[in-house]
């Protein structure tokens, strides 16, 4: 059941266990009435288009090691390239780093201090990934990660820049980018595509859970113009999961866990980052 409120849908239902949203009790807000979705089905075709030459990259192989799943499913069987470096011998070490993209500022002697891949500090090659995967089966959840905006990835600083789409993404996606620019945004921050394949589970995780009680800027926007991402936002202690219903424009808190249940074919959603207008901030706060 869904109350209308200044066009923001604000899902009703006991939202104990979860944390809200902007003010509201619900953890989400439906936005498709609120921004202009008319173009989507135009711009479906040409993300369609345009993801068939991008460059893609793989994240969320690391979710368990950097402790942001929910305790039921820190074992299960879904392999973490974080534990998997970890475990490395030296000499499998030196394998793995021949496969990264030119020359790596790093003291092999010291290896195991580093943080790699995702937030960490050395960056992995899509070699290096594809090695995880084929070598250790590493589980990447999101195989369609194609970054739009280059740049900061640090969840606290990422709003704080308003970066310019790169000439790459603009000329493959020149009506995405053009609504992207119009959603009600003072500067955006961070951008990304985010396509899951077939079959494939996006992994239940939570970010930014740790500063809670002193949350960073969280103003984001999903688009998925396709209208098929089933993501649900998870109660660890009730074991509960409650899905976005079907939608195409939508911001929820991801302190809550989430995640994206598998589905037999290949969707994608874009999550665009940064801060909001004080007017848009208005419109969809309790
Ligand atoms: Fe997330």
């Amino acid at each position: 059941m869904l109350e209308s409120k200044r066009k923001v849908k604000v899902p009703e239902g006991d939202w104990t266990g979860f944390i809200g949203v902007h003010g509201h009790k619900s953890p989400y807000l439906i936005l498709d009435d609120l921004l202009d979705t008319s173009c989507f089905d135009a711009l479906h075709e040409e993300i369609c288009l345009g993801l068939v030459n991008a460059d893609h990259s793989y994240i969320g192989g690391n979710h368990k090691s950097t402790n942001i799943v929910p305790p039921e499913f820190a074992d299960d069987e879904y392999k973490d390239f974080g534990y998997v470096i970890a475990n490395f011998t030296d000499e499998e070490f030196e394998v793995f780093m021949r496969l990264a993209d030119g020359r790596v500022n790093i003291d092999m002697s010291n290896w195991r201090s580093y943080t790699f891949g995702e937030d960490g500090q050395i960056e992995l090659s899509w070699r290096q990934l594809q090695y995880l995967k084929i070598k250790y089966g590493v589980y990447f959840p999101w195989k369609g990660f194609v970054e739009f905006l280059p740049g900061d990835t640090n969840w606290n600083t990422k709003h704080l820049v308003d970066a310019q789409f790169p000439d790459h993404i603009q000329y493959s996606f020149p009506r995405t980018c053009a609504y992207l620019r119009s959603l009600p945004f003072e500067s955006i921050g961070r951008c990304n595509v985010m396509g899951l394949e077939a079959n494939d589970h996006g992994t239940i995780h939570r970010d930014n859970f740790e500063m809670l009680h002193n949350p960073p800027i969280n103003d984001f926007i999903t688009i998925c113009p396709g209208g098929n991402k089933d993501l649900f936002l998870y109660n660890s202690e009730q074991r509960r999961k409650e899905f976005i219903p079907p939608c195409k424009a939508y911001t929820f808190n991801d302190m809550n866990y989430h995640g994206v249940a598998a589905a037999p074919y290949y969707r994608y959603s874009i999550r665009v980052d940064g801060i909001f207008t004080d007017e848009f901030r208005e419109q969809i706060s309790a």
